[in-house]
């Protein structure tokens, strides 16, 4: 495990207008890390940069949707400018789609696995060079409790998730004489806006946002992973209950997926 200080990180966070991503940007920028923030929501962005400026740090901002090429060339092109070379890179953009398999389709699909597949890795792809010139680098891919075990109504993000987890471990095999970490963050359900903005809503069906883990305690355990070299978290109990369930008998897993998820 290569254990790395947070103070002095030179790190993107994509994702970051709101949940899990601003927190985590908020929490690197405490811990003395310089962060370029991105996602849609320019005026978002702007309130995290205040936030960040009145706790005394900065968190330099980039406004775009991740899925467009034009938008990662400006954010890397921001991190090559300002930094010089990138330490940590934070897949955190997501979406989810929560409907009946047999009423989804083809756009659904393809939407999802823009945002929370396609787009990082050819984020991973592109920042590369960045990342070869960093210290200690690490590429942190925020997947789901659902990109390892499937649950009803979610296909299309849990095949999303599936696929960035991995995508991650192949990487991180691959990766590692180049020095280069990968951690793969799998959150169960946290309070965010994750359950607002999806992409397809079939009202009544799947499990919602209504409890969950607060998105700053999520954030802690990412930073923490982070400083330790860990190469897997998953930051809720619920969520390492049903892992270990799952690997200890799928049968019952199912039983109770059908059942509750
Ligand atoms: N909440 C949960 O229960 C949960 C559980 C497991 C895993 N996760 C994962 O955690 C990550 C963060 O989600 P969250 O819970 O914090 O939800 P959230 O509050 O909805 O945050 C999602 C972030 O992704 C950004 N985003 C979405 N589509 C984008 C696009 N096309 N281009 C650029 N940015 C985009 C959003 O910003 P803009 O809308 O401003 O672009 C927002 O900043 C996601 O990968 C999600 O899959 C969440």
């Amino acid at each position: 495990m290569t254990r790395r200080a947070i103070q002095g990180c030179r790190a993107i966070v994509t994702g970051a207008s709101s949940g899990i991503g601003r927190a985590l940007a908020l929490e690197l920028a405490h811990g003395g890390a310089q962060v370029v923030a991105t996602a849609r929501r320019a005026e978002r962005l702007a309130a995290l940069a205040e936030q960040a400026a009145a706790g005394g740090h900065a968190i330099e901002t980039v406004h775009g949707d991740i899925t467009w090429p034009a938008t990662r060339a400006a954010l890397l092109a921001r991190a090559r400018e300002r930094f010089g070379g990138l330490d940590l890179l934070v897949n955190n953009a997501g979406a989810g789609a929560i409907q009946d398999f047999a009423q989804s389709d083809e756009r659904t699909l393809r939407q999802v696995m823009e945002v929370n597949f396609f787009a990082p890795v050819e984020m991973i792809r592109e920042a590369m060079p960045l990342l070869r010139a960093g210290r200690r680098p690490m590429i942190i891919n925020v997947a789901s409790i659902l990109g390892h075990r499937g649950v009803p109504h979610y296909t299309e993000y849990c095949a999303s998730k599936f696929a960035l987890v991995g995508f991650s471990e192949s990487l991180r095999a691959e990766l590692y004489d180049a020095g280069i970490d990968v951690l793969v963050v799998s959150p169960g359900t946290t309070q965010s806006e994750f359950f607002d903005a999806l992409v397809a809503d079939q009202p009544g069906v799947g499990r919602r946002g209504e409890t969950g883990v607060p998105v700053d305690r999520v954030a802690r355990a990412v930073v923490r992973a982070i400083r330790r070299g860990r190469h897997e978290i998953v930051p809720n109990s619920e969520g390492r209950l049903l892992l270990w369930l799952n690997r200890l008998s799928p049968r019952l897993a199912d039983a109770l997926v059908r059942r509750f998820g």
